[in-house]
């Protein structure tokens, strides 16, 4: 949720970088600091990525003194899952000591690591991963992630502002949807919704829903959809 602060914010730094075009200002910043991850998801298979690399802290905060960057700048961290960055605590207590204007993206699978660094350096804001109920969250993500997410809504959502992030993708539905918004409501936080992108950083893979797996065989679905032969026979649940 934004505030009037929010909108005047963005409307002077709008008017700043068309007035000042040697002197622009980010408005956001998010760094995909690395591609660990601990999730299987379908919609998002960064944790495929070979080798895992990760932005050391010293390059963070060189890029933090970019002169586009001001205290007005919100800085995202994420991933992969930024919790399993080799320096996540170092990173944290970097902004919470130098740059407070950031905020935190996860997935919720360690959620007593995630509380503890939330409560120690507590973010702007809490983005946390919700892509419907209990079944869709195991079916999408490949892990039993659904109670782990309640946990830290329910241990962080008086300490900082929380937005569940719901990814509407051939894995889930509309009634996934309205399920996530009914449960925002229910704690009185704040949601976010996304569409499903084929993006090359998360190693997608342009696979079709399931309504046309099952009408099609493999060989037409392999010529319609050329990236999803290789990843097909994983799939053994449509
Ligand atoms: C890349 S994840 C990183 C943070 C953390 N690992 C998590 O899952 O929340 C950030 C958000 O991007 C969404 N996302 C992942 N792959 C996507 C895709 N192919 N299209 C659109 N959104 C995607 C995720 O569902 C998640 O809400
Ligand atoms: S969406 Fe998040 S949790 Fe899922 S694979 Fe991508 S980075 Fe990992």
């Amino acid at each position: 949720m934004y505030d009037v602060k929010d909108y005047l914010t963005r409307g002077l730094l709008f008017a700043n970088n068309a007035l000042f075009p040697r002197h622009k200002k980010l408005a956001t910043l998010m760094f995909y600091s690395t591609n660990a991850c601990n999730s299987r998801c379908k919609h998002c298979r960064v944790w495929t990525q070979q080798p895992t690399v990760h932005i050391p802290k010293d390059k963070i905060v060189e890029i933090m003194k970019s002169r586009c960057i001001s205290k007005n700048t919100t800085v995202g961290l994420e991933g992969g899952e930024f919790l399993l960055h080799p320096e996540a605590e170092e990173i944290l207590a970097w902004f919470a000591q130098n740059h407070p204007n950031f905020e935190l993206l996860s997935n919720c699978l360690t959620p007593q690591r995630l509380i503890g660094s939330v409560k120690k350096y507590p973010p702007k804001r809490l983005y946390l991963s919700l892509d419907g109920e209990r079944k869709t969250y195991l079916y999408m993500r490949g892990r039993d992630g659904f109670d782990k997410v309640i946990q830290v809504i329910k241990a962080c959502k008086d300490a900082v502002p929380i937005s569940l992030m719901f990814t509407l993708s051939p894995f889930n539905s509309l009634e996934d949807m309205e399920f996530v918004v009914d449960l925002a409501k229910q704690y009185n936080i704040d949601v976010r919704i996304g569409i499903y992108n084929d993006i090359a950083f998360f190693n997608t893979v342009d696979i079709p829903p399931p309504s046309i797996i099952k009408k099609m065989n493999f060989t037409t679905l392999s010529t319609v959809f050329p990236k999803t032969s290789k990843i097909l026979p994983k799939i053994t649940t449509f």
